[in-house]
């Protein structure tokens, strides 16, 4: 199965370019799973919740998922991408699914990062795994890997490949991904994007380094700090059907969970 990310440097509130970059890079990979960063057609920093709301769009209706379908369709891929979703007068830090035959799901952020609680609800749609055939994956939004229980959530319910669109600004995250693959025997794809945004009086830098994580913590490729790149893999995500660490020691069964 071939995997990968597209790490971008979005224009704050160009929609319609951002959408074109990603499908003018997405045309050209050889790919069957590509994530994309958090809010990837819209910037990251809103400076009052009107503005969130202005560049939100339903899902699946909106120009963003619709645009994302049609490219599914035309390349057989299934796409992972964050973006602003609106239902009624409410926002989500949301990430959509598409694959060749359409629509497929959508998760809205359940940890809100600093200003973000200041624009968007927190999700609530809960952690779902999908079946798109050659895998089983999750799909968390960057501040999720600050909490554990969210990658072993999407592990225990069966994913074998964690999607995991970003815009990182801490440091500690990239690292951090390797001991969530060791802990949960699951691959890793964080997308996450470049640049600098300063809209209010934070300046606010990306981290880049986007990385798609093997189950026993192998960074497969970490990209660049500071360029926009893609990176496609071969992996065989069947790996992660095997939680024995030894023969013995088995990640789920050995818990126990009675103490906790
Ligand atoms: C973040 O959750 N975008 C840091």
């Amino acid at each position: 199965m071939n995997v990968g990310f597209f790490q971008t440097n979005p224009v704050f509130g160009k929609k319609t370019d951002n959408i074109q970059n990603a499908i003018t890079e997405i045309r050209g990979l050889n790919a069957d799973l590509v994530i994309l960063p958090e809010l990837f057609n819209t910037g990251y920093q809103f400076v009052s919740k009107e503005e969130a709301f202005s560049l939100a769009e339903q899902v699946p209706e909106g120009q963003t998922t619709q645009a994302l379908i049609r490219l599914a369709e035309e390349k057989q891929v299934h796409i992972v991408a964050g973006l602003v979703e609106r239902e009624g007068e409410y926002c989500y830090n949301s990430a959509v699914l598409v694959g060749p035959d359409g629509y497929i799901g959508c998760y809205r952020k359940l940890h809100l990062f600093s200003d973000e609680k200041l624009w968007f609800e927190p999700g609530n749609t809960g952690l779902k795994v999908y079946d798109i055939g050659q895998a089983r994956i999750g799909i968390m939004v960057c501040f999720d890997w600050f909490f554990p229980e969210v990658a072993r959530s999407l592990a225990l319910k069966g994913a074998d490949i964690i999607c995991h669109p970003a815009n990182l600004i801490l440091p500690y995250c990239p690292h951090a991904m390797i001991t969530r693959c060791i802990e949960n025997r699951v691959f890793a794809i964080t997308a996450n994007r470049t640049g600098v945004e300063r809209r209010s009086k934070d300046t606010l830098a990306f981290i880049g380094t986007s990385q798609i994580v093997g189950t026993k913590g192998e960074i497969l490729y970490r990209a660049s700090a500071d360029q926009e790149e893609s990176m496609v893999i071969e992996i065989d995500p069947n790996v992660a059907c095997d939680k024995y660490i030894t023969p013995v020691n088995h990640l789920f069964n050995d818990r126990r969970v009675e103490f906790d």
